[in-house]
């Protein structure tokens, strides 16, 4: 049941990169209650994407939403994807860079593939997704009288750009590096009115952490790395990301916005150290 909207991202378009699932779906169902027209971005589950992007549309809020199916670790591909996403809605004012994945193994047996792939997608796909997004920010200029911003990028980090995560080697790097990308285009591109954040989730219930909460005993044991002692939901980053959509969040730049319930205060040592 869906609350009345709020209409703070009115005639934007956001592209969500990996929306047919988890984080990527509640984002892009987020900005759609606010108005934007949605690029549901998906790689390969084509129905489920088109189902997310009918919710969206039949809100019958002020923006539509179409599924676009690109591989962001794919420079074409992306491509593609702003191209279609201009051809719709003429421009593109919002990018979440969201897609990632996993492919956890012991770091003495991870395969240079499983390294790459990781690499692929979690940093190169942000990359590829971000520059196409600020191409297309200074190609169009200001539109004053849809934000204060030239464009916004929000990329979606994770706890473990500073939490480091044993057997999952991989995946840590390619989130440390994104701070230094996003930290690095905020400086680059402020001075033409580029807003470039992170958001990085603590342990959110979606099928990529699904052994974390899946049984009772798994979710206590999580929950003790949780100070504010509940799982994370996907609305939870939804909102966050919104919010740093729009003008009321125009002078944050630069900036990791955790959504973590307190995961990175460390709460063991509450009773140790
Ligand atoms: C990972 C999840 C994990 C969470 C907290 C996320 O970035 O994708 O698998 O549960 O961090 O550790």
């Amino acid at each position: 049941m869906y609350q009345k909207p709020n209409s703070r991202l009115i005639n934007q378009t956001c592209i969500v990169t990996g929306a047919s699932s988890g984080i990527g779906k509640e984002v892009a169902i987020a900005m759609g209650k606010d108005c934007a027209n949605v690029i549901v971005n998906y790689l390969d589950d084509k129905e489920t994407a088109e189902e997310i992007a009918h919710e969206i549309t039949s809100m019958k809020y002020h923006g539509t939403a179409i599924a676009v199916q690109a591989d962001v670790s794919k420079e074409d591909q992306v491509q593609a994807m702003f191209k279609t996403a201009k051809d719709k809605y003429g421009t593109v004012d919002i990018l979440v860079a969201n897609a990632g994945l996993q492919q956890d193994a012991a770091f003495h047996e991870m395969t240079l593939k499983q390294w790459q792939k990781v690499i692929d997608v979690n940093l190169t796909g942000q990359f590829l997704c971000a520059r196409e997004a600020v191409r297309e920010f200074l190609g169009r200029g200001m539109r004053p009288d849809v934000s204060h911003a030239l464009g916004k990028i929000i990329h979606m980090s994770s706890v473990h750009q500073i939490i480091p995560w044993a057997k999952h080697a991989n995946y840590a790097a390619s989130k440390g590096a994104i701070v230094m990308l996003m930290e690095s285009l905020a400086q680059e591109y402020g001075p033409q009115k580029i807003r470039v954040n992170s958001i990085a989730p603590g342990a959110i219930k979606t099928p990529i952490n699904k052994e974390a909460w899946g049984t009772p005993e798994a979710l206590k044991e999580l929950n003790k790395l949780i100070p504010y002692n509940r799982i994370g939901q996907p609305s939870d980053i939804g909102s966050a990301a919104v919010w740093l959509a729009t003008d009321e969040s125009d002078y944050i730049t630069g900036t990791t916005l955790f959504v973590d319930g307190g995961m990175t205060c460390y709460p063991g040592f509450t009773v140790n150290g």
